[in-house]
């Protein structure tokens, strides 16, 4: 099993990110190879400042690290160091087609409808790169949040268009998606993912907020009708998705949380789904202050890790041409 997945450095990380995709990172990197990519080539399909690029990209890369990524279990770097994913990158998009990109939803949001004359092509051409960070270290396994469930259809998609046209080359990565957590909601409308783009604080959590910032955004998140504390999904949106967030923070099997609370008002429940928040994220801070207090130590493991990526990525790339046609340049 070889595993892959990627974050991009787009300014802060919600427990959205955690809960969905981090968490489950630091649990296979015991049992598996594993490659955990700071997406910085993805990152500029949207215009960033420079500054606020190279500082978001020490921030993930320090965040993956507290959250319990350990650069001596997981090869941690990012996408740009290597610069065999941009090339291959160049490859699968000869094979990629205009109308299954067309089709992606996240461009279709991300380009907010706009005529398709003006959408960035980086934009729809995000999912061809993505296929090809994941192809590139040939990944049998691919952790994600919800979201990413069509991108990945995309890079098996292209994985198999490949072996047929060239030879058996790559594995087809099989998507990891949790059963609970994959798809944590905004705080202020759980009819919308949780998302660090969103402009609302409000929406989410970031793992970086204070305690006071957590408490007050729990407090203010929005509730149901009625007071009861249950897992509704149909009926009760905004609750549900708090429980859920209670029981995996904590740790806590749903059922056990819905008997401490179920008749109680929403008062108490999320005063402490607050401070069960504030506790989990603790130690996650912690370890992050004293990381940032030493910027060479993630900037040694972000180059150690791109040699160790290299590794890899350098003799499927050299397959890969050489399947294509591409004269060897030695
Ligand atoms: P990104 O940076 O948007 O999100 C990182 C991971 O967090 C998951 N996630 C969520 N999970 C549950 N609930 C949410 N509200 C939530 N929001 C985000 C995402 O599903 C993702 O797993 N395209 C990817 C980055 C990427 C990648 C890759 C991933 C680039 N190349 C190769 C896997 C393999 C992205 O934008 O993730």
């Amino acid at each position: 099993m070889k595993v892959f997945s990627g974050v991009q450095p787009s300014g802060i990380l919600t427990i959205g990110n955690y809960l969905g995709a981090i968490r489950h990172f630091v649990r296979l990197q015991d049992s598996a190879e594993c490659l955990f990519c700071i997406v910085d080539l993805h990152a500029l399909t949207v215009p960033r400042d420079p500054e606020d690029l190279r500082r978001d990209t020490r921030t993930v890369a320090n965040l993956y690290m507290a959250c319990g990524l350990r650069p001596e279990r997981s090869i941690l770097f990012a996408q740009s160091h290597v610069h065999e994913h941009a090339e291959l990158s160049w490859l699968m998009g000869c094979l990629a087609r205009l109308g299954e990109l067309r089709r992606m939803t996240q461009f279709k949001d991300k380009s907010h409808g706009a005529q398709e004359d003006v959408a960035g092509f980086g934009l729809f051409a995000y999912p061809v790169l993505m296929a090809a960070d994941i192809l590139l270290y040939k990944a049998s396994h691919v952790p994600v949040g919800d979201d990413q469930r069509q991108h990945l259809e995309l890079t098996r998609d292209l994985a198999q268009r490949f072996n047929a046209r060239f030879g058996e080359t790559f594995p087809v990565p099989e998507a990891m998606i949790a059963g609970v957590g994959a798809r944590i909601m905004g705080l202020d409308d759980p009819t919308r993912k949780m998302s660090k783009s969103e402009p609302n604080p409000g929406h989410y959590i970031s793992l970086l907020d204070p305690p006071e910032a957590i408490r007050d955004k729990v407090k203010r998140a929005v509730t149901d009708s009625g007071r009861d504390v249950r897992l509704d999904w149909e009926g009760k949106p905004a609750v549900s998705n708090l429980l859920e967030i209670f029981s995996l923070i904590a740790d806590e099997p749903v059922p056990s949380l819905e008997a401490r609370y179920g008749r109680q008002g929403y008062a108490r429940f999320k005063r402490e789904l607050g401070e069960a928040l504030v506790a989990g994220l603790a130690p996650i801070q912690a370890r992050f202050a004293e990381l940032v207090a030493d910027p060479s130590y993630t900037d040694r493991v972000l180059r150690e890790g791109a040699e160790r990526a290299r590794v890899q990525a350098v003799p499927t790339l050299n397959e890969v041409k050489e399947r294509m046609g591409l004269l060897g340049a030695r």
